[in-house]
């Protein structure tokens, strides 16, 4: 894999250089509520315009169904680029339009633009290979050179991620290259005790990781919504909280499999319970009782491990030298319902192994719960895309950089 030093060595002065970055960040009304892929893209940006030349930085944003629409457009991440890089960007009200091309004739060595929504064109998700690659073309037509920084996205096999850079010299940006350093050490070369900390809504999403991991981990320590359908799976109440009933087969056969290889399958002791789910608008204060894992009330639902849990996996996160950790312990969005989530956050603050926190949600919660960034070994950017690189995957985004 090429790497945007090798790049930089030969010399971008005046070229237009195309930066695939991840710039899908939560909105809320309109706003950004976590700038975190914005800034993580910044090295290699910047690096670029210091260098002269002339950047397009494109971007999916959400899941719009393959046309303009309003709700989806990258203009405030385009504005928080321009923010953060102190200096103005141009935006293209277009991907590949009339806007698009004369944004980017109108950039000077060293200026930046960014170009609207790339999901805005059928072509760039669709599974048709003619499709994408008549986006990719048009694409292409816009720039001399590829840089793929859009670690989040590198699992999707998108005309930006993938059929692009087969069409243009292509080189790895720093988040990138920084994102793939990290994940290698969680392969490769694990330091011992390896604890995984696994958390979300569905174990549906986690299942090709938790069977990969069986074979690598010491500790797998389970929460989130996910957790009630390994309850279930040990014959235990759940109440009406989040079950996937399909998965119960694969659940036990997981939870078989790894008191045969001697992983530590952590289940949680104690669970905050409520008769609804939260209201995450007015954050009204919900009073939930605290219960044993094995006695929630049938009209009850789980929305956060217990104290007695977070004492327990606090505990077990205390000596490992490695721990990777995706998917928040509960509905930490909500005051009542956070603890859980501060509580591994805490944990992997204070170990003293090499802590990875795995994109998504769990970034997202690890700032917005005021955690210093700085604290963690690595945050990824990448929730589906550091999850698919665990499960041992070949992933589109990275293969197409390779060669
Ligand atoms: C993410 O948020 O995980 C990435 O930006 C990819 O988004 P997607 O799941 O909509 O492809």
């Amino acid at each position: 894999m090429k790497t945007i030093d090798e790049l930089l060595a030969e010399g971008v002065d005046g070229k237009r250089v195309f930066v695939r970055a991840d710039l899908n960040v939560p909105l809320a009304d309109g706003r950004i509520t976590d700038d975190g892929r914005i800034r993580a893209v910044l090295p290699t940006v910047k690096a670029l315009a210091d260098a002269g030349a002339k950047v397009i930085v494109a971007s999916h944003l959400g899941r719009p169904k393959g046309a303009p629409d309003p709700a989806f457009s990258l203009l405030p991440a385009a504005e928080r680029l321009g923010e953060l890089l102190g200096t103005p960007v141009a935006f293209a009200e277009d991907t590949v339009g009339p806007a698009a091309q004369a944004t980017v004739d109108g950039l000077r060595p060293g200026q930046v633009a960014v170009i609207e929504n790339l999901r805005f064109n059928p072509g760039e998700t669709s599974k048709d290979d003619g499709a994408r690659g008549e986006f990719a073309d048009r694409l292409a037509a816009l720039a001399d050179v590829y840089v793929g920084d859009g670690f989040g996205a590198v699992h999707r096999q998108h005309a930006s991620v993938y059929d692009l850079p087969a069409r243009l010299p292509h080189y790895a940006g720093y988040l990138i290259a920084t994102e793939v350093g990290v994940l290698q050490k969680l392969t490769d070369d694990v330091k011992r005790p390896y604890a995984v900390v696994l958390g979300g809504a569905k174990v549906s999403d986690k299942l090709a990781v938790i069977d990969q991991l069986l074979g690598k981990a010491d500790r797998l320590l389970i929460g989130g919504g996910m957790a009630y359908t390994f309850l279930k799976a040990k014959g235990y109440e759940v109440g009406i909280s989040l079950l996937q009933e399909d998965q119960l087969p694969a659940v036990t056969e997981y939870i078989e499999r790894a008191e045969k290889q001697g992983v530590e399958l952590l289940l949680p002791v104690d669970v905050l319970v409520a008769p609804a789910f939260p209201d995450l608008k007015e954050k009204a204060p919900t009073h939930p009782d605290t219960v044993a894992a094995d006695a929630i009330p049938a009209d009850r639902l789980g929305l956060d491990i217990g104290p007695e849990t977070c004492n327990l996996y606090a505990s077990k996160l205390a000596d490992a030298a490695t721990v990777f950790w995706n998917g928040p312990m509960g509905v930490f969005e909500h005051p009542d319902y956070a603890e859980g989530t501060k509580a591994v956050a805490q944990a992997l603050v204070d170990t003293p192994g090499f802590t990875v926190v795995g994109g998504g949600d769990s970034a997202a919660a690890v700032r917005t719960l005021g955690f210093d960034e700085s604290a963690f070994g690595h945050i990824s950017t990448g929730g589906g895309a550091s999850l698919e690189y665990l499960e041992g995957k070949t992933l589109p985004g990275l293969a197409a950089l390779e060669d």
